[in-house]
């Protein structure tokens, strides 16, 4: 039983494919066409998953799509009558789904009478809950999906058992957690897609300043669901309003917050001015009144469902602050959050729907990593790096058996280089997790800037994450619950801050990955290796790229590492060094960490 799973024509194009109930491959389409948030027909991403479970489209059983344009159809018509840009937009993608059949047969050259796949439409958030519950280790469990929007809603919840799931609710637009986290972010002067994590990061630097304006913002209705002060946005009266960016392609949501807003908070910040304590104190705000609003909503689901697990997927669930101060404030004890939590994890999500609450086929598969995407053999690796650097070019090259190979890279980070990790297959989601990363030294203070003004580019104010062994969470944080995708944020133990200033955050968290031997064992290994050097079980990890998506093919390594001023390159059994002398090794002495944007 061939299930394959399509996000389509929209941000976060991706595919994946289930065999048996088995995940096989997952990818999303911009690793694959290196268009940051790529959307269209995923049709690189699909020919990969085909290719993985070793089938030709028309062999597919079943084809699931997360996006039911039915869905809701009396409240879209009731806005639509409103906004006759909206009713256009809407038009546009009814139209767009149903020739998904046809778009098909023209991207892979076959007749659509070809294709006898059964197509499915599932909700969109029907979409997200089942990527995140059915791929759970949980037989029961509550399960959240919170998100800007999908199919009209923002946000549903359920309670899910073995291979069923019953909806308990859901808040329809324009009452949304991720445009409300969205219009601030924009009124902050970040108005790109995806922004909101810099504002998440800025958070840290502020105080609650505003809280009781935010209260107004969005706030708890009743126990479980939550409301927009309508009067501070602008999309439910314009809707919003997606166009794609000319020069890469990438998407640009319109403006979500209203005049009244800059009435009530003052005028919104440009891009281009300076941050002041007033913008931080502000995103501080934001986060602190989502906060509020998360605890009031889990804390009732957990009572509803009588759960201590929960599942959570949608663009909120990357929320790692909150995810991590909701694990002391609300009753769940264990959390569970698929890597891709966001809109690529749809196409996971709309596969297993199909699986479990379709075909009612019992659950066989837990997602214990984010190994899901394209590999290279050593040999492929190897011919690139011969086209790349066809002569010495000051690259000193060794190929290494893995003990030496891992002995090496550890020692490169312990003397503060910064070393690209390329390994196995690419990871599932937005996180590096020790397969297409760059790892460095935790104990420097300094690597932050290093990173920062050598490699990554990034706004300073942003922080690094850490990799810890599993094994050592509590040595270093005040909470060990597992947090393998990078999905949790934690207090770094007061002791343990000066010991690992690199990926602490100014209040003192850091997002951290705890990495586990049994199902991430090269990574594992690394990290021990450089415990055993240093006596730090944990290293800096930051994805494999520059402004770009995350490399996939080791072409792309090889670019950002050259391009870039890492020092150090592991790709499966081989290692690149440039001969120069490191920067870092120069002067890490002469950097400071900055602590206020
Ligand atoms: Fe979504």
């Amino acid at each position: 039983m061939i299930i394959l799973g399509i996000n389509a024509y929209h941000a976060n194009a991706s595919a994946a494919i289930v065999a048996d109930g088995r995940l096989v491959a997952a990818v999303e389409e911009e690793r694959l066409n290196r268009v940051k948030y790529a959307a269209g027909l995923p049709s690189r991403a699909i020919q990969y998953c085909l290719d993985c479970a070793g089938v030709k489209l028309t062999e597919v059983d079943h084809i699931a799509i997360p996006r039911d344009p039915w869905a809701r159809w009396g409240t879209k018509l009731r806005y639509a009558m409103r906004m006759p840009r909206f009713a256009l937009d809407r038009a546009r993608v009814m139209a767009r789904f149903a020739g998904i059949r046809e778009d098909l047969a023209k991207a892979f050259d076959l007749p659509p009478a070809s294709i006898t796949a059964q197509f499915h439409r599932i909700e969109h958030h029907r979409a997200h809950l089942a990527s995140a519950f059915f791929v759970s280790p949980f037989d029961r469990a509550a399960v959240l999906s919170a998100d800007g929007l999908g199919d009209f809603a923002s946000a549903m919840w359920a309670l899910g058992e073995g291979p069923g799931m019953s909806v308990l609710g859901e808040t329809t637009f324009p009452h949304s957690l991720g445009m409300y986290y969205t219009a601030l972010t924009q009124y902050l002067g970040f108005w790109k897609f995806g922004d909101e994590y810099k504002v998440m990061g800025l958070a840290a630097y502020g105080q609650p300043e505003f809280l009781d304006e935010f209260r107004r913002m969005v706030y708890a209705d009743g126990l479980l669901s939550f409301r927009l002060g309508l009067e501070y946005f602008s999309h439910q009266n314009e809707g919003p309003d997606m166009t794609w960016r000319d020069a890469d392609r990438t998407p640009v949501l319109g403006r979500l917050f209203s005049a009244y807003l800059e009435k009530r908070l003052g005028r919104a910040r440009k891009a281009e001015e300076p941050l002041e304590a007033r913008h931080r104190n502000l995103a501080a705000s934001m986060q602190a009144a989502l906060e509020e609003v998360l605890v009031s909503h889990w804390n009732a689901l957990a009572k509803s469902t009588s759960q201590k697990n929960l599942c959570l997927a949608g663009g909120v669930a990357f929320n790692c602050v909150a995810n991590g101060k909701m694990l002391e404030r609300t009753p769940f004890e264990k959390i569970y959050v698929q890597p891709a939590a966001g809109d690529a994890g749809l196409s996971v999500g709309a596969a297993y729907a199909v699986e479990h609450s379709i075909l009612g086929r019992p659950r066989n598969f837990v997602m214990e990593h984010a190994s899901w995407g394209p590999r290279y053999s050593n040999l492929e690796i190897a011919q690139a790096i011969r086209q790349r650097v066809p002569n010495d070019d000051g690259i000193q090259l060794e190929e290494l058996p893995e003990e030496t190979l891992v002995q090496a890279a550890a020692r490169e980070i312990a003397d503060g280089r910064v070393l690209g990790w390329y390994q196995g297959r690419a990871e599932w989601g937005p996180r590096a997790l020790g397969n297409r990363s760059i790892v460095a030294d935790p104990r420097r203070a300094e690597m932050k800037d290093i990173l920062n003004e050598r490699i990554k580019h990034r706004e300073m104010f942003r922080p690094f994450a850490p990799s810890i062994l599993e094994e050592a969470t509590a040595e270093y944080f005040e909470r060990t619950h597992p947090s393998p995708f990078m999905t949790f944020a934690y207090a770094v133990k007061p002791e343990k801050r000066a010991v690992i200033p690199a990926p602490t955050h100014v209040d003192g968290t850091a997002r951290l990955q705890t990495v586990s031997r049994r199902t991430n064992p090269l990574y594992w290994k690394l990290i021990r290796t450089f415990g055993d050097l240093t006596g730090v079980p944990v290293v800096v990890n930051t994805s494999f790229n520059d402004n770009e998506p995350i490399v996939c093919r080791p072409e792309e390594a090889l670019e950002c590492f050259f391009r870039t001023k890492m020092d150090a390159l592991v790709m499966g059994n081989l290692m690149l060094r440039r001969k120069k002398t490191s920067a870092a090794r120069e002067r890490p002495a002469q950097l400071t960490t900055r602590q206020t944007p």
